[in-house]
C-alpha cells in the first residue's frame, strides 16, 4: 500500500475527482481528513473525519488545521482538490463572479498551504494542487479561471521553492475535461448531447473526456513516495490537450 501511516487532507472530496481521489487514497491506507461545503458527505467512512466549511474563509482553514493537529498531530499530504468555474465572456462578466473565482481556486489554496505546512512532519510532506489545463491554455469565456488556475501553478512552484529545504513538495496535476458528474449533466443540457460530446471529444488528441479515476490516479503518484525527487512540477492529465 503505498500510503501506509500517511495521513491526508483531501479538500472538495464530495466531487467527482476529488471522490475518486478519496477512494484510491482509502485503498492505499491513508488516514483521510475530507473537507467540502456540503453538512454531510454521504461517502465517509466511520474511520474518516469529515468538516465542512468555505475554503474562503481564513477562520475555517485555522479551525480545520487545528482539527487535523488534535486528532493526527501531523499531515502528510495534501490535495487541494476544491474548486469553482464560473463561464462568461469577459467584458459580462461580475466582479463579484470574478473575486468568487480567484478566491476559490487561488486565495483558498494559498490559505490550506500557509496554514497546513506547519502541520507537515520533520520529514516533510507533499502538497498535490488539481488546477486545470485552461491553467496553461486560453480558453474564451473562461478567461477568470484559467487566469486562477495558471496562478494556482506559480503559487506551487514558488512553494515548491520556499519549502524545498523542509522537504515538502509542492506539484500540480493539471486534468483536461473529464467525466464527472457535473461536466456529464452539462452535456445532457445540450440540444444535442452526443453531437456536443463528440464535437468536444474532436479536441483532445486522445479523442475521449479522462475518468475521474485517471485524475486520481496521477495525484496518487504525486502523493507518494514514488515521485519523492519530483516538485514544481505540472503534470497533465489532458490526453495531450496542451502538446500542441
Ligand atoms: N471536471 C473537469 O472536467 C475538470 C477539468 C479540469 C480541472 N478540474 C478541477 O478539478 C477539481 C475537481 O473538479 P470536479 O469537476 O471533480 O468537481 P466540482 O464539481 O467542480 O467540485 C469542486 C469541489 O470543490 C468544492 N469547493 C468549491 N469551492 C469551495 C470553497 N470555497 N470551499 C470549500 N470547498 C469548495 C465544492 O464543494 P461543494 O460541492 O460543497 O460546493 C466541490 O466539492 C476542481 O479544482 C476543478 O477546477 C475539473
Amino acid at each position: 500500500m503505498r500510503l501506509e501511516k500517511v495521513t491526508a487532507l483531501v479538500t472538495g472530496a464530495n466531487s467527482g475527482i476529488g471522490q475518486a481521489v478519496t477512494s484510491s487514497f482509502r485503498r492505499e491506507g491513508a488516514r483521510l481528513l475530507l473537507t467540502g461545503r456540503r453538512d454531510r458527505l454521504d461517502t465517509a467512512e466511520p474511520d474518516d473525519l469529515y468538516v465542512a466549511g468555505d475554503l474562503n474563509d481564513e477562520a475555517f482553514v485555522r479551525s480545520l488545521a487545528a482539527q487535523a493537529a488534535a486528532t493526527y498531530g501531523t499531515v502528510d499530504v495534501v490535495v487541494l482538490n476544491h474548486g469553482l468555474q464560473v463561464s462568461s465572456p469577459l467584458m459580462e462578466m461580475d466582479y463579484q463572479d470574478a473575486e468568487n473565482v480567484l478566491r476559490s481556486n487561488l486565495l483558498s489554496a494559498f490559505l490550506v498551504m500557509k496554514h497546513f505546512a506547519p502541520l507537515m512532519p520533520p520529514a516533510g510532506g507533499s502538497f498535490v494542487c488539481v488546477g486545470s489545463r485552461l491553467g496553461m491554455v486560453g480558453m474564451p469565456g473562461e478567461v477568470l479561471y484559467s487566469a486562477a488556475k495558471g496562478g494556482l501553478i506559480m503559487l506551487a512552484k514558488g512553494a515548491a521553492i520556499e519549502w524545498a529545504p523542509r522537504n515538502i513538495r509542492v506539484n500540480v496535476v493539471a486534468p483536461g475535461l473529464t467525466a464527472t458528474p457535473i461536466i456529464e449533466s452539462s452535456f445532457q443540457r445540450r440540444a444535442d448531447p452526443e453531437a456536443y460530446r463528440r464535437e468536444r471529444e474532436s479536441q483532445i488528441p486522445l479523442r475521449r473526456l479522462a475518468s475521474p479515476e485517471e485524475v486520481a490516479d496521477a495525484v496518487l503518484f504525486l502523493a507518494s513516495s514514488e515521485s519523492s525527487y519530483i516538485t514544481g512540477a505540472v503534470l497533465p492529465v489532458d490526453g495531450g490537450y496542451t502538446a500542441f
